[in-house]
């Protein structure tokens, strides 16, 4: 017999072109964009590059995005006004209703997608409103539910073109998508934030959105880390039976192993959230010239499609759009 030869198909770029299996494209990534109600954008000192965005700035990103083939973003409000109870997530003129509005207005290809969620809303930062309970205080998951659902439809009444609840609160997927269907927005898809961990990586984004929590942490509604893989096929069996059009797995890159195995349980459309403290790590990295930039992107972006991945929620999809086209 032969001796076995495998760097015989590595030995040009178009051979390891030809046959590989994992591809990457502009159209499988979501771009995240937040959007501020005061005047201007504002830079995020833990995330370089990515911009607390005005309405003018918010309709220049989404154009940029369109251009490089970006087919999806996903917005995140930040309001001038909290309370107790978030309810600007849900008025009509809150600020993610009115930048749905203004992009679905000027890029009606463009998919929106709302995150759907109460922290950014609420002036303790929590997913959902308090209750007195052991410990002080408690997230009432029930009392989140209908301001979550009035959220969402909000969202669709605006023009969301899919709607992501974040919040992690038990059966919420399901009070979305009757309130959507008792609406009249029937078409309109959830995309459930299903497996979402207690993540030290979410830090840049609570400091993006103003969303850290004020007492206490999520610990209690997102999941345990260490919970391993019955934990998380029961999230997303649960997710799946109330009606979730895709399924999330975030973050992403600590959690590969977790996608791969919820992906093989369902039939569902995976997407990966590339979340801000991994974006952040290869930003400093780079900077410092630890590492080369589009190729430690690059490779990130092919392993989350190789754990299962069909679409990738991540702040480098602009770049690694720029970088694919070279
Ligand atoms: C809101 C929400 C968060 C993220 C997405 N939606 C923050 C959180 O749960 O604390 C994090 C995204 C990121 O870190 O990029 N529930
Ligand atoms: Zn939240």
């Amino acid at each position: 017999m032969s001796q076995p030869r495998p760097r015989r198909l590595r030995r040009t770029a178009a051979l390891r072109s030809l046959t590989r299996e994992i591809r990457l494209s502009a159209e499988m990534f979501i771009l995240p964009l937040f959007v501020h109600e005061g005047q201007g954008d504002q830079t995020i000192s833990t995330m370089p590059g990515v911009l607390r965005h005005d309405l003018p700035g918010l309709l220049a990103r989404v154009q940029e995005a369109a251009d490089l083939g970006i087919g999806s973003v996903i917005l995140f409000g930040i309001p001038d006004h909290k309370d107790a109870e978030g309810s600007q997530a849900h008025a009509e003129q809150g600020v993610v209703q009115r930048a749905i509005r203004e992009v679905k207005a000027r890029f009606p290809a463009m998919t929106v997608i709302a995150d759907t969620c109460l922290c950014e809303y609420t002036d303790h930062g929590h997913c959902g409103p308090l209750v007195a309970g052991p410990g002080g205080w408690t997230v009432d998951n029930d009392a989140a539910l209908p301001l979550l659902a009035q959220t969402a439809v909000a969202q669709a009444r605006a023009g969301a073109d899919i709607v992501a609840p974040s919040a992690m609160m038990d059966n919420q997927v399901q009070a979305i998508r009757e309130a959507l269907d008792g609406a009249g927005f029937g078409e309109v898809p959830v995309m459930a934030y299903a497996v979402k961990y207690a993540s030290g990586y979410y830090g840049p984004f609570r400091e993006a959105a103003g969303s850290a929590p004020s007492v206490g942490d999520r610990a209690s509604y997102q999941m345990d880390p260490a919970g391993g893989y019955r934990e998380a096929l029961r999230e997303a069996r649960l997710d799946v039976e109330q009606g979730a059009d895709y399924l999330m797995v975030k973050p992403a890159l600590a959690y590969l192993d977790v996608m791969r195995v919820v992906k093989d349980e369902f039939e569902l459309p995976m997407v990966a959230y590339n979340v801000s403290g991994e974006y952040a790590m290869v930003k400093a990295a780079s900077a410092a010239g630890m590492l080369d930039e589009k190729r430690t992107v690059l490779e990130t972006l092919t392993a989350f499609r190789r754990a299962g991945a069909d679409a990738i929620m991540t702040y480098h999809a602009l770049d690694a759009a720029r970088w694919l086209r070279e």
